[in-house]
């Protein structure tokens, strides 16, 4: 007869419950959930060995257990701490949890360009959110930070150096999920970096989860950059039988085009399970190659916490929202459509912006 699984009881912000013995302080507080459950940058509950990198989720274990009730001499990182019988642990209870993780916050902004308004990974990032609850609107940082040119690694990937935590998802993805590591941290310390070894690219048939896994905007997916703001587009649950993979995935859409396809997510951020409790990663033919609703079976639109800044787009499934720039500009239409990307030099303050080469069609308009 299987041997019955023992229990803890464990006390999370007065909130008591009971887990299996081996369950981690983070995964006993997410049972719990909401604001309980402590943010993690590192930890990946799919990636083995994930976690204890970060320390944004430390907490206050105010009593080891019921045979030693004493409480841990430092915070500890959730992740990687697991429960003892009769546990009390304190995370948005406790002072000091709070005043250690807007200095943990502080310390990962210290390197992190401040430039959410044309990062991809805006409104979906981990580090903007956290900074919204712990950030400070200052610096105290005098030194000059570390730059990195953007690097292109493989077709699809883009990686920008200068936004990564060092949080090690992304190589462990690589070790898991496909046969060959082509990149990983080198250096270390202030010099630890991203990168390829001797620029390598990394192309097999899973790395495009590298992307969804990175919990800031440092891989971001080239067939989308610069394309659209999530919040513009609607999130749509699809599937297609793919061979390769599960092929359920989640569209991203603005009406019927679609513009980017991902892994589905759950309320963690992390890729969603299949019933047979494997992860559902996708391959890169379903993330890169299938851009068209054709493609797809739609299934239904997916459900965004209403707090998120994505759940801005109101309207529903795959209808197009109207175009409304014309609308609110008196029936004008409007006069100049140029890519900024292509006429950068609009920031040198000697180009006069008439000086500027316009789209062919711009001339036809009325002056
Ligand atoms: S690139 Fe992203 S996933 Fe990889 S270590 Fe940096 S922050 Fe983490
Ligand atoms: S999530 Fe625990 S240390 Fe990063």
């Amino acid at each position: 007869m299987a041997e019955e699984q023992k229990l803890f009881t464990v006390t999370i912000d007065n909130i008591t419950i009971e887990v299996a013995a081996g369950t981690t302080i983070l995964m006993a507080a997410r049972k719990v959930g909401g604001d309980v459950a402590p943010p993690a940058m590192c930890f990946y509950s799919k990636l083995q060995g994930s976690g204890g990198k970060c320390r944004t989720c430390l907490v206050e274990v105010a009593a080891g257990s019921t045979a030693d009730p004493r409480p841990m001499p430092k915070l500890v990182a959730s992740c990687r701490t697991t429960v003892m019988d009769g546990m009390v642990v304190k995370n948005i209870t406790s002072e000091k949890v709070k005043d250690a993780r807007n200095g943990v916050v502080e310390f990962l902004l210290l390197n992190h360009p401040l430039d959410c308004p044309i990062c991809d990974q805006a409104g979906e990032c981990s580090l903007q959110d956290l900074s919204y609850e712990h950030g400070k609107a200052g610096t105290r940082y005098e030194f000059q930070r570390r730059l990195f040119q953007r690097e292109d690694i493989g077709p699809y990937i883009q990686l920008h150096m200068t936004r990564c935590i060092l949080c090690y998802r992304c190589t462990y993805i690589a070790d898991q999920l496909t046969d060959t590591r082509m990149h990983g941290i080198l250096d270390r310390g202030e010099h630890a970096q991203i990168s390829t070894y001797i620029s390598k690219a990394i192309d097999n048939d899973f790395s495009g989860n590298m992307i969804d896994v990175c919990p800031v905007g440092a891989l971001t997916d080239r067939t989308f950059r610069f394309k659209q703001r999530v919040w513009f587009l609607k999130p749509l649950n699809a599937h297609r039988n793919c061979d390769k993979c599960c092929g359920k995935v989640t569209l991203w859409n603005r009406g019927d085009e679609v513009f980017r396809v991902t892994t589905r997510k759950d309320e963690w951020g992390e890729v969603e399970s299949l019933e047979d409790g494997k992860p559902a990663w996708i391959c890169n033919e379903c993330r890169f190659h299938k851009k068209h609703t054709s493609d797809w079976v739609i299934e239904e639109p997916r459900k965004i916490n209403r707090h998120s800044v994505i759940s801005a787009g109101h309207y529903v499934n795959a209808v197009k929202p109207p175009e409304f720039i014309e609308t609110v500009n008196g029936g004008r239409k409007p006069r100049h459509l140029m890519d900024i990307h292509e006429v950068s030099e609009v920031n040198k303050p000697n180009v006069h912006l008439n000086e500027l080469p316009r789209s062919p069609k711009t001339d036809s308009y009325e002056k």
